[in-house]
């Protein structure tokens, strides 16, 4: 691989980071037997019809993720991962109610991930923040009182999210959580218009107040939505090679990343689950550009965007820059 571009990471999901020898060290390590009778038939089993068919498999082999340490040591290979593919700076998605309701308590969860962030800057060059999602499939009440579980742990935090199954969760569903958010400090981001129609994107920025829009690729489909997310430079968090293995697109050709970017949309390349779809950062660079033809020039400007697209203060993100 070339030297990558120098780039923020802003749609990752730690529990999609979870690379198959990782599952199945921390199953023998918890007493845990996977129903995979190896890596490579885990692997196989990496082909999706959508995205409920991939959240199915992500919720299941997360089940292996149960002591303090062993988010440190996920946190700590992705970042490991992530130095190699260029990025200098991450903002990291994790799911706590995919961990509470199977008894894992949230202080464990972001211990572990605190933990392995703290040591970050020096052992592997990069910074962070933490982004705490809620699954919209789940009840509002259950993101309340996850909320309120994850209260204590605020000043590790640095916004909340907004995932899982989007068909039939509009964001409206969790407008006090994003309230109360907002209220204690916190920035806001939510998935919307990956799967969903363009009505969720408008319902992320109008409802929710979303600081960033996740995925937002179906946006393309109504014009008037494209002016606003323009005229106010929403950043996008685009994830190529995960649209590509979801089948929100059937090519990587037909992607409309370069629409977005002809549209003067703020829009930004991340890798979403690299270990389920195939790619880290620097990978879906790569992709976009053979299969888009993107130049040096708008990849460089790609990176641009992710840092300038972050939560990071205006001071050290110059440094980037
Ligand atoms: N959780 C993990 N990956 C996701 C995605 N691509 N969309 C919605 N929820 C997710
Ligand atoms: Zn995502």
């Amino acid at each position: 691989m070339a030297a990558p571009i120098p780039k923020a990471e802003l749609h990752l999901h730690i529990e999609g980071t979870l690379e198959p020898e990782l599952a199945f060290a921390l199953a023998e390590g918890n007493g845990l037997t996977l129903p995979f009778a190896s890596q490579d038939d885990l692997r196989a089993a990496y082909s999706f019809q959508d995205l409920q068919s991939f959240l199915d498999l992500y919720y299941a082999l997360m089940t292996v993720l149960r002591t303090e340490d062993d988010f440190a040591d996920l946190a700590d290979a992705y970042l490991t991962r992530a130095r190699e593919q260029g990025v200098r700076h991450a903002e990291i998605f994790f799911d706590p109610q995919a961990h509470t309701a199977r008894g894992v308590p949230v202080g464990t969860v972001i211990r572990g991930l605190a933990r392995a962030l703290d040591a970050a800057p020096e052992k592997h060059g990069i910074t962070t923040r933490l982004i705490m999602c809620f699954l919209r499939d789940h009840s509002a009440g259950s993101a309340l009182r996850t909320f309120e579980e994850a209260r204590p742990h605020l000043e590790r935090i640095t916004a909340i999210g907004l995932d899982s199954a989007e068909v039939g969760n509009p964001p409206a569903k969790f407008r006090e959580v994003f309230e109360l958010a907002r209220e204690a400090g916190l920035k806001c981001v939510a998935h919307a218009g990956e799967e969903g129609p363009p009505a969720n994107v408008w319902e992320a920025l109008d409802v929710l107040g979303v600081d960033r829009v996740d995925h937002g690729v179906r946006s393309m489909e109504d014009p008037k939505l494209v002016a606003r997310l323009a005229a106010d430079q929403v950043p996008l968090t685009v994830c190529p090679l995960s649209n590509l293995r979801l089948r929100v697109v059937d090519r990587l050709a037909d992607h409309p990343l370069p629409a977005m970017l002809d549209a003067g949309l703020m829009v930004t390349v991340n890798s979403d689950d690299p270990s389920y779809f195939g790619g880290y950062a620097e990978d879906n660079f790569t992709a976009v550009r053979e299969a888009l033809g993107l130049d040096e020039e708008t990849l460089r400007a790609l990176a641009r965007n992710s840092f300038q697209a972050s939560f990071l203060d205006e001071t050290t993100r110059e440094t980037y820059l």
